[in-house]
């Protein structure tokens, strides 16, 4: 267990606009203590965009004191967090389906959607759970390249709508870009192909994004489009490990999803969800943190004149000019774990945001194996 000291990260974080717009003071008044995986000390584990200082203190109080109720079954203690989730989302609980960790909502909108040919379109490259698993049960997926900066090229994927389509997925921000569509786009692009096929909004990462007013695309499910939104707790609450998050759709769509989970979640999970969603003095450090860390690679990359993308998540995808494979080698040599191949960018790495001693191992690492 290491505690961070207050002030140094104070001192480091400074005075900067975004912790203004996080109404600064209170957040920088938190005393809160991080761990890290004790086999992880060592090394800065940089590869699966996790938030390291989760789950937060209420968090682990919370799932230890849920021990006693691990002999029941979930459904003793879901309701009030699908009456949280429902209450927070400006949806009523027929609209949410929670599952374990959003993945099993993505494939389970994958099977539900894609099977025995159903064609879904997405951008390429975008997290790939759905489209993966979909194709296991017949589907057929049409990967639309990203444009020339790295964004999702929605023209292109309207354009590739047909009579099998049954499936539009949007990852927004997008993993592994790191990059965020027109707030108007998005919403234009989600209302008109909603008419013709279901829209998939992703938003994983929507809790890191920094511009006002940005729209979660619940509000077009709100007005009873043919939108699905999945969200997570895996990313801004630091809960990974936990396997927990949610669909939100119009009632007759969550109920025939609900049908085709298989997993589902569990107690502890529940419990602790129900925590981090009153928890608001640990999200908004967590989102500290995040710019903060960043700021740091941000910094590393414009020193070593290496090209990136804005991200506006916990990650910063950049080019590196060099194999990806050889390079994830390298820089596990130097103690840091770096993100995978993402066909066809095999000259990018992406990089999540970690502490700040992560942070320096990485600044550290990249440079070395950049001059070799
Ligand atoms: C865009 C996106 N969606 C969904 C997930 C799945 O996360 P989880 O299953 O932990 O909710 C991830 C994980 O990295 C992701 O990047």
């Amino acid at each position: 267990m290491k505690n961070i000291d207050r002030r140094q990260w104070l001192k480091t974080a400074g005075l900067s606009s975004s912790f203004t717009f996080l109404g600064g003071l209170s957040t920088m008044a938190m005393d809160i203590s991080i761990s890290t995986t004790p086999s992880l000390n060592t090394v800065a584990k940089l590869n699966s965009n996790e938030n390291p200082y989760g789950p937060s203190k209420a968090v682990r109080k919370r799932i230890t004191s849920a021990f006693d109720t691990a002999c029941r079954y979930p459904s003793m203690v879901f309701k009030p967090l699908l009456e949280q989730i429902a209450e927070k989302e400006g949806v009523s609980t027929k609209h949410i389906v929670v599952t374990g960790g959003s993945t099993e909502g993505l494939k389970a909108v994958g099977l539900t959607y894609g099977m025995d040919g159903g064609e879904i379109i997405a951008a390429d490259p975008t997290f790939q759970s759905m489209m993966t698993y979909a194709e296991n049960f017949g589907a057929y997926v049409h990967r639309v390249p990203v444009d020339s900066k790295m964004g999702h090229d929605l023209e292109e994927m309207e354009r590739r709508i047909n009579s099998k389509t049954n499936l539009i997925f949007i990852c927004n921000p997008n993993n592994p870009t790191g990059t965020l569509l027109d707030k108007k786009k998005l919403k234009d692009f989600c209302i008109s192909a909603s008419t013709k096929t279901m829209v998939f909004s992703d938003e994983a990462y929507y809790d890191f994004i920094t511009e006002p007013d940005y729209p979660s695309m619940v509000e077009l499910v709100k007005e009873n489009m043919n939108v699905i939104v999945s969200k997570t707790f895996s990313k801004v609450y630091g809960m990974a490990g936990l396997r927990i998050g949610y669909l939100v759709a119009r009632p007759d769509i969550a109920k025939r999803l609900q049908k085709n989970i298989m997993a589902f979640t569990n107690v502890l999970a529940i419990e602790a969800a129900k925590e981090a969603l009153v928890d608001d003095e640990f999200y908004k450090f967590s989102i500290a943190k995040n710019v903060e860390a960043k700021n740091a690679i941000y910094n590393t990359l414009n020193d070593l004149g290496l090209e990136y993308i804005e991200s506006h998540t916990n990650f910063v995808f950049f080019k590196t000019g060099r194999l990806i494979d050889e390079m994830m080698r390298e820089m596990e040599k130097e103690n840091v774990l770096i993100g995978r191949p993402f066909p066809p960018f095999y000259e990018w790495a992406r990089i999540s945001t970690g502490t700040m001693e992560d942070m320096k191992l990485f600044d550290k690492g990249l440079r070395k194996v950049m001059r070799s």
